[in-house]
């Protein structure tokens, strides 16, 4: 990737604090039941990754915690939205089907237009979005939790093209355990985590796209959350902070052990909240 200056820009988050959080069941492969988790700790450490949001600037909206929902923390699940269009989750697990709810009437109470889905999705988890690759690009993951047929739903409801990746690792079934968008127009990404297919597409795309190796990718150093210029990573993820300093970015590593219990990290924990643009 070419050393041109980074730029950050102020963006607007959505995020729900781990009152709940528990891991009672599980549903993905990062999750054992049969250790406790440390829900202060969760609270503490999420409440640091708050600050440091609101620290550079960003806006940060709080979704209120449900009992019964110890996955809410996860709030990148809750939906997708795109030029002030939303388009909604709807969950793989029984166990999460009803965190959506929660999310689709934060949005009605505001500026956004909200699209109920009819596909099984969830949320940018397995959507992300590039504004500045070919007038705005939807990149889209399958093979664990989100249909193709979302993807489908997604292009119509958001009207920007969508590029469907399938996933092939357990370990990393969500699109944002394997890949994140930098900037408006560069990625990271574990290659392994996609299949053949799926990796010649993203080298084909994005050449000058920094390459993580699985160690990056197991460290949770690819569920990042970035500005254009400072990337809040997961503090394990040493090597990954490293890489994106080489590429130019500022990595700001946070502490989150406890929500990598659960399976997820600074990513899963926000959800970007995309406005409507303003004609010029
Ligand atoms: N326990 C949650 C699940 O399996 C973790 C979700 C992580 N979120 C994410 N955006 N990757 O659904």
């Amino acid at each position: 990737m070419s050393q041109t200056e980074r730029l950050p820009r102020n963006r607007t988050y959505l995020m729900c604090p781990p009152e709940h959080f528990t891991v009672e069941y599980a549903i993905n492969p990062w999750m054992d039941t049969s250790v406790a988790v440390d829900a202060a700790l969760a609270v503490k450490q999420w409440r640091m990754l708050h600050e440091t949001l609101t620290d550079l600037g960003h806006a940060v909206h709080v979704l209120d915690p449900q009992p019964g929902l110890p996955d809410m923390v996860y709030a990148a699940n809750g939906a997708f939205s795109v030029d002030g269009t939303v388009y909604g989750a709807r969950f793989r697990y029984p166990q999460r089907s009803a965190e959506a709810l929660h999310h689709s009437v934060f949005y009605r109470n505001g500026p956004w237009t909200f699209v109920d889905p009819a596909q099984v999705n969830e949320g940018e988890g397995d959507f992300t979005y590039l504004s500045g690759a070919y007038g705005g690009m939807i990149l889209a993951g399958h093979g664990f939790r989100t249909e193709p047929a979302a993807h489908v739903e997604a292009q119509e409801v958001l009207g920007r093209p969508v590029l469907s990746l399938k996933l092939v690792d357990p370990a990393f079934y969500h699109l944002d355990t394997a890949l994140a968008v930098l900037d408006d127009r560069h990625i990271t990404y574990y290659p392994e985590a996609f299949s053949p297919a799926a990796q010649r597409i993203l080298a084909q795309l994005f050449p000058d796209a920094v390459i993580a190796d699985r160690e990056d990718a197991e460290a949770f150093g690819l569920n990042l959350v970035s500005d254009g210029r400072h990337v809040v990573l997961n503090a394990e993820a040493m090597n990954m902070a490293d890489k994106l300093a080489a590429a130019g970015y500022q990595p700001i590593p946070v502490e989150l052990s406890e929500l990598k219990r659960g399976g997820g990290s600074v990513k899963c924990a926000v959800a970007e909240l995309r406005p409507r643009l303003l004609a010029t």
